[in-house]
C-alpha cells in the first residue's frame, strides 16, 4: 500500500470497501477511471472550493535563501498544496489529516519540495550528471531521490530543470544539464521516467516538474530573472525540445520561468503555457508558477496590480499559484466581472486533481512514518551516488600521465576545497547535511597507505595569503601535489549570477606559488559552471574537473585520482578562454566570412575545452565510419556505425558522440547537432561497435519558428569525432 494510514483511518478504508463501490461517491471509488472521478468531484465543488485547489501554501520561507514567503499561519485545509519543508512525514500527515479530515471533500493535500540532486542522499549537480553522458545511471539517482522523497511525505519534485544554458556567469547552468538541447531531452527525460516509474500512485514514485518553461537559460549576461531575448526559431529549436521530451516522457508538471520572454513573461505567456503545452503537446498535467511569480507580473511592468497579474497568470495557462497567496483572494471576483472564466478554472482545477488521483493520494493520502535508518543514507543510495560521482569527472588536461597516482607517492593535498564538506553538496541540495559528505582529504586518506600531507594555503577568496608558505613547503615534502580549488556552493545555483568565470585570484596565486616548488600538481576542480581555466590550465600538469559531486564525492575522487575507476566524464558546457567569449556553445551557426574574419582580434575565437570533451588513461582507436546506405528516402532507416578500440592497459568507460550537419537549408542550422549518444564498458585491448539507428524525421530533419518539422532532400553529414559520411536523402 502506497501511504500507510494509521490504524483507524486503515479501518475506515476497509468499511468502505467492505461496503461496496455503490455506498461510496463516485470520485471516491478507486475502480472508477480518473478522468470520470475527476469529473464527478468536479462537478460537486463549489467556486471557493475549486479556487482553493489552485494555491500552493509555504510554511514562511522554504529552504531556498532566496524565496522568503509571507508566513501563513493558519493554512486552510482545502489547498491544493504546499511546499513542505520537513526532516519527517510526521507534520505532513497532520496536515493532510484535517485536509482528508475537516473538509468537505475530503480532496488531499499534494506536497511538494525541490529535491532537486537528491533529499538527503545529495548526489552530484544536474551538470555534472550531464557529463556521465549516462542518464541511466543518473536515474537511478533519480530513484534514490523519489525515494526518501516519498519517505518523508513529499509527492511532487520540482525537477529536473531542463532549461538549456549557454551563458556560464547565469548560477543556476549547474541546475541544468548543460548547453545542448538534444543531451538535456535525454537526461530530462530519463530524469522524469525515474521519479515517476511507470504508475505514480506506487509507493516511492513521486510527480516530476519540468522546470522553468521556458527560455530562462537565455537570461541576458548571465543575470538571473531578467528579459530574455528569444525568437520563435530559438524558442522551438532550443529551448522547447527538452519540454517536449519532458512532455512525452509523462512528466506530471511543469513550473512556468521567471524569465521575460521578448516581451511576454513566461508566467504570463499564452502561447508557450496554453498553445504550445496543452494544444499542440496535448500535457493533460498542470503548470504551476514559479515562486511568486504571478506577483512579480507587476515588477516585470505587465500588470498593474495583483488582481491583473492573477487575471494575466490563470488566463495564459498558469493552474497553480506558488506561493503568492493571489488565485485565492482575487479568482472569486475576477470570475464575478468575467475577467476570468469558469470554464478556465474547471480546467485548472480538472489539471490538479487528475494528478492527485493519478498519485492515488485519494487511496493512500497518509505517510508511514518510518524511522531514518530505514529511508535516508541507505548503503544502497551512498553506492549510487558514488558511482555516478565517478561517472561525472572530466580529465581535463593530464601531462606525462601524472595521474592517475602511482602507489607509493607521496600526496600533498593543498587548497580551500581539499577539506570542505559543505561546498561539494552544491546549490539546492536539498535536506543534504555537510557532515554527511566524505571530503576529498577523508576520501582520498582512506586508500592512501600514507595519508595526505595536508596545508588549506588560503581561502577560496579574499586577501590572505599567510598559509602560502605553509603550502608551498607542504607541497615541496611530496612528490605530487593534489590541489583543491572551486567555487563555494553558493556562487551557482539561483541568484547566483557571477560576471567573471574565472576563479578568485587568491585560488590562481595559490596555483602559481605551489607550482613554484617544482613538484607535478594535479588541480581538482569543484564548481557548478564552466571555467575561465586560462591561468590555471597551463601551470597544471593535471586538471580534473569533479563539479559539485555530493556526498560521496570524496570517495569517488580517491577512486578515480588513484586508477581505481577510469575517468569517462565528457563536458557537456563549452569552457571559453575568457568570459568574453560568452556566448560560446559548440552547435553555433556558420558565421558569413571564413577564415580568420570576424574573429577576436585579442583572443582565440575557439573554445578552451569544447562540448564533448574529456580525456581517459586508456585510449581509444576510432575504426572506419560506415553507413547502412548512401541514400535513403524518408521512409527508410539507415544505420551508422563505428568500432571502437580500447588501445590502452586499463578497461574504460566510452561515449560514442553521433552528430549531424545539414550543410545547406533553407532555415540555416547549426554546425553539428548532437543527435544520439551512447556510452559502453570497452575491456583494455577489446573493441566494441557502436551504432546509431538514423530515423529520417527525428534525426535529420529541423523545425521552424511555427514548430513544424522540416526535412529538405539533399545530403546530411553523420560526424563522430573526426569522421565524418554523407548520406543523401533523394
Ligand atoms: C526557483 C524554483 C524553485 C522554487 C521553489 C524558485 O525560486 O526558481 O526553481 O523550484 O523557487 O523553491
Amino acid at each position: 500500500m502506497k501511504k500507510i494510514l494509521s490504524v483507524s483511518l486503515i479501518l475506515a478504508c476497509c468499511f468502505s470497501a467492505v461496503a461496496g463501490n455503490k455506498n461510496i461517491l463516485p470520485y471516491k471509488d478507486a475502480s472508477l477511471p480518473v478522468e470520470e472521478r475527476v469529473e464527478d468531484l468536479l462537478s460537486r465543488m463549489t467556486l471557493d472550493e475549486k479556487i482553493a485547489q489552485l494555491n500552493q501554501y509555504s510554511l514562511g520561507s522554504n529552504d531556498n535563501v532566496n524565496n522568503n514567503g509571507e508566513m501563513v499561519k493558519v493554512l486552510p485545509p482545502e489547498i491544493g498544496s504546499l511546499l513542505y519543508t520537513a526532516d519527517d512525514a510526521v507534520s505532513r500527515n497532520a496536515m493532510q489529516k484535517r485536509a482528508m479530515e475537516e473538509t468537505r471533500l475530503g480532496i488531499p493535500i499534494l506536497f511538494g519540495y525541490d529535491t532537486v540532486h537528491g533529499y538527503r542522499t545529495i548526489y552530484p549537480i544536474p551538470l555534472a550528471q550531464g557529463a556521465s553522458w549516462n542518464p541511466d545511471l543518473a536515474g537511478e539517482a533519480c530513484r534514490v531521490a523519489a525515494q526518501e522523497s516519498y519517505d518523508v511525505g513529499i509527492d511532487w519534485t520540482f525537477s529536473p530543470m531542463v532549461d538549456v544554458a549557454r551563458d556560464p556567469r547565469w548560477g543556476r547552468v549547474a541546475e541544468g544539464y548543460g548547453e545542448d538541447p538534444y543531451l538535456t531531452s535525454v537526461f530530462g527525460a530519463s530524469a522524469v521516467k525515474a521519479y515517476q516509474g511507470d504508475d505514480m500512485s506506487e509507493p516511492g514514485n513521486i510527480a516530476a516538474c519540468l522546470k522553468h518553461y521556458v527560455g530562462y537559460g537565455a537570461s541576458e549576461a548571465g543575470r538571473d530573472y531578467v528579459y530574455t531575448e528569444i525568437s520563435r526559431q530559438s524558442l522551438w529549436s532550443t529551448y522547447l525540445p527538452p519540454f517536449e521530451a519532458g512532455v512525452k516522457a509523462g512528466a506530471a508538471t511543469l513550473m512556468s520561468s521567471f524569465n521575460d520572454i521578448s516581451g511576454t513573461p513566461g508566467s504570463a505567456n499564452h502561447y508557450t503555457m496554453t498553445e504550445i503545452l496543452k494544444e499542440m503537446w496535448g500535457h493533460d498535467g498542470f503548470v504551476v508558477g514559479d515562486w511568486h511569480a504571478v506577483k512579480q507580473l507587476v515588477t516585470q511592468g505587465m500588470a498593474p496590480d495583483d488582481a491583473t497579474a492573477v487575471e494575466y497568470a490563470i488566463n495564459a495557462g498558469l493552474d497553480m499559484d506558488m506561493t503568492d497567496n493571489l488565485y485565492m483572494p482575487h479568482l472569486a471576483s475576477l470570475v464575478e466581472s468575467g475577467r476570468v472564466s469558469v470554464d478556465r478554472i474547471d480546467d485548472a482545477v480538472r489539471r490538479i486533481l487528475r494528478i492527485k488521483f493519478r498519485l492515488g493520494l485519494f487511496e493512500h493520502p497518509y505517510v508511514e512514518e518510518k524511522p531514518e535508518n530505514e529511508r535516508i543514507l541507505l548503503p544502497e543510495s551512498l553506492d549510487v551516488a558514488r558511482r555516478l560521482a565517478e561517472e561525472t569527472f572530466v580529465l581535463l588536461k593530464n601531462e606525462e600521465d601524472v595521474l592517475p597516482l602511482k602507489p607509493g607517492q607521496k600526496v600533498a593535498l593543498i587548497g580551500p576545497m581539499a577539506k570542505s564538506q559543505k561546498d561539494l553538496l552544491g546549490s539546492w541540495h536539498g535536506r543534504g547535511l555537510a557532515e554527511d559528505v566524505v571530503s576529498i582529504f577523508d576520501g582520498l586518506s582512506e586508500v592512501l597507505t600514507e595519508a595526505p600531507a595536508y596545508a588549506a594555503g588560503c581561502g577560496f577568496e579574499g586577501d590572505d595569503r599567510s598559509g602560502f608558505d605553509e603550502a608551498v613547503k607542504t607541497a615541496s615534502e611530496a612528490d605530487v601535489v593534489v590541489l583543491c580549488l572551486g567555487e563555494r556552493y553558493s556562487w551557482s545555483g539561483e541568484n547566483a549570477s557571477r560576471s567573471t568565470i574565472a576563479l578568485p585570484e587568491i585560488q590562481e596565486d595559490l596555483l602559481k606559488a605551489v607550482k613554484a616548488a617544482g613538484k607535478p600538481v594535479v588541480v581538482l576542480l569543484s564548481n557548478g559552471r564552466a571555467l575561465d581555466l586560462t591561468r590555471i590550465s597551463p601551470l597544471a600538469d593535471a586538471v580534473l574537473e569533479i563539479w559539485q559531486p555530493g556526498i560521496m564525492g570524496g570517495p569517488a575522487v580517491a577512486s578515480v585520482l588513484t586508477g581505481k575507476t577510469n575517468p569517462s566524464g565528457r563536458l557537456t558546457v563549452t569552457f571559453p578562454y575568457t568570459t568574453g567569449q560568452i556566448p560560446i556553445y559548440y552547435c553555433q551557426r556558420h558565421p558569413a566570412r571564413d577564415g580568420s574574419q570576424g574573429r577576436y582580434q585579442d583572443i582565440p575565437s575557439t573554445p578552451m575545452y569544447e562540448f564533448g570533451y574529456g580525456l581517459s588513461y586508456t585510449s581509444y582507436d576510432y575504426g572506419t565510419l560506415t553507413v547502412s546506405a548512401d541514400s535513403f528516402t524518408v521512409n527508410d532507416t539507415v544505420t551508422a556505425r563505428v568500432a571502437v578500440t580500447n588501445a590502452g592497459d586499463m578497461d574504460g568507460k566510452e561515449t560514442v558522440q553521433w552528430y549531424v550537419c545539414d550543410p545547406y537549408s533553407t532555415i540555416t542550422r547549426p554546425v553539428k547537432e548532437l543527435k544520439h549518444f551512447e556510452k559502453k564498458l570497452i575491456p583494455a585491448g577489446e573493441s566494441c561497435t557502436f551504432e546509431f539507428e538514423i530515423d529520417p524525421m527525428r534525426d535529420l530533419s529541423y523545425v521552424n519558428w511555427k514548430g513544424e518539422r522540416i526535412l529538405e532532400p539533399g545530403d546530411y553529414y553523420i560526424i563522430v569525432k573526426d569522421q565524418k559520411v554523407c548520406i543523401t536523402l533523394e
